[in-house]
């Protein structure tokens, strides 16, 4: 693990990007999903008990809106408000959250297309919100994308097209797909130049953070330990924004990066984003070679730490956290096998105050398989 000597306590430049108000002004549009509702918070006390810690709760994100992973917080927000703001141009009119399922404002929907990159979970998202407003969503994967995400993609109504060895080709594919075509490129990544939209995303995933500070207020009081695992950023830096702006800056805040494509350790230690050459990881939700801007600009100033796990670490603490009740793919698991590492090191362990009265909080950000739920009706 390498701690953050940039470190810097939550301040106003970082509620503008990320704080507890943007859960408030997300809420009424990912609410529009027939099917959001909060996830459950889970206590795992056999296994605080055997890392020896307080307590231990996981936000389990793979029932979110019957989509297998948080994703869809983000896919929807950022695209009701694309859309809200389309529609208000067109109808010279402020258009309210409630009513963007009106006829009026689907009409104009109609003749959106939304495209995006994706390694799976962000095209589903993008494209049941797409389905959910009356647009067109076109998602890219690369070739290292799993066959299943594609028929998973089909159901939820998107046009999928493979291309690219990796996600940042099939990213550079989308972006030029969008400017060919006069399509609105969603992306979960940010570059200079490219903020609001992917800040829309992770102002979206701050619902989930908000579920679970509420549920751990009334449980046990706020965490004192978060680990969250990392692609591009987003969720890491959509949870530190939120948690730090609604705990202060006493807990701890871990990002947990698989070995393959450790492109936020290595950006934090230039303090830079950087593109990092990575070996093949079968954590492929979370191989991004290149962190989002945003969220690195945001993580290099509020996490502690950031740390590499391995694919088998990962992969075993799946197959822990599935037997104690919590069934989690390894890509849901990565923040948990971070937590799994370093309890087991005593001079880490000392380090960051990990002791036997930590309450720590992990993010289960996606389900083992693809669940067998019909896309949303209406
Ligand atoms: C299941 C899962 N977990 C974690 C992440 C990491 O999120 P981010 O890319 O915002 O860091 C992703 C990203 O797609 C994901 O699909």
């Amino acid at each position: 693990m390498q701690l953050n000597p940039a470190r810097v306590s939550y301040a106003a430049v970082d509620r503008a990007l990320i704080g507890r108000g943007h859960a408030a002004a997300a809420r009424p549009y990912v609410a529009l999903h027939p099917r959001h509702e909060a996830t459950p918070l889970l206590p795992l006390a056999s296994l605080a008990r055997e890392l020896d810690v307080g307590a231990i709760h996981l936000k389990a994100e793979g029932g979110r809106m019957g989509l297998g992973s948080f994703k869809p917080l983000g896919g929807v927000h950022a695209v009701a408000r694309l859309i809200q703001a389309h529609a208000a141009r067109r109808l010279g009119l402020p258009v309210l959250p409630t009513e963007l399922r009106s006829s009026a404002v689907r009409s104009i929907a109609d003749g959106l297309t939304f495209v995006c990159a994706s390694a799976g979970n962000h095209g589903l998202a993008v494209a049941a919100a797409a389905q959910l407003f009356g647009a067109t969503a076109v998602v890219f994967i690369s070739e290292t994308v799993p066959e299943s995400f594609v028929e998973r993609l089909g159901r939820q109504g998107a046009r999928v097209v493979r291309m690219g060895a990796d996600y940042e080709a099939s990213m550079a594919e989308a972006a030029a797909a969008a400017d060919h075509n006069g399509w609105i490129l969603v992306a979960d990544s940010s570059w200079p130049g490219y903020t609001d939209i992917p800040l829309d995303i992770m102002r979206g995933y701050t619902l989930l953070l908000d579920e679970a500070a509420d549920a751990l207020d009334r449980m046990a009081g706020p965490a004192s330990h978060v680990f969250v695992q990392v692609g591009v950023g987003g969720l890491a830096a959509a949870a530190a924004g939120y948690l730090r702006d609604r705990w202060g800056d006493g807990f701890t805040f871990i990002a947990v990066e698989p070995a393959g494509a450790p492109c936020l350790v290595e950006s934090a230690r230039v303090g830079h984003p950087v593109r990092v050459v990575g070996a093949p990881t079968t954590l492929g939700r979370l191989d991004c070679k290149e962190p989002s801007l945003v969220a690195f600009e945001l993580l290099a100033r509020l996490a502690d730490g950031f740390m590499i796990i391995s694919d088998a670490q990962a992969a075993a603490a799946a197959r822990r956290l599935t037997e104690t009740g919590a069934p989690l793919s390894a890509c849901g698991a990565a923040g948990a096998a971070g937590l799994i590492a370093l309890a087991g090191d005593a001079s880490l362990r000392r380090a960051i105050g990990l002791d036997a009265g930590a309450r720590v909080l992990l993010i289960g950000s996606e389900a083992p398989a693809a669940p067998t739920l019909e896309p949303p009706g209406e």
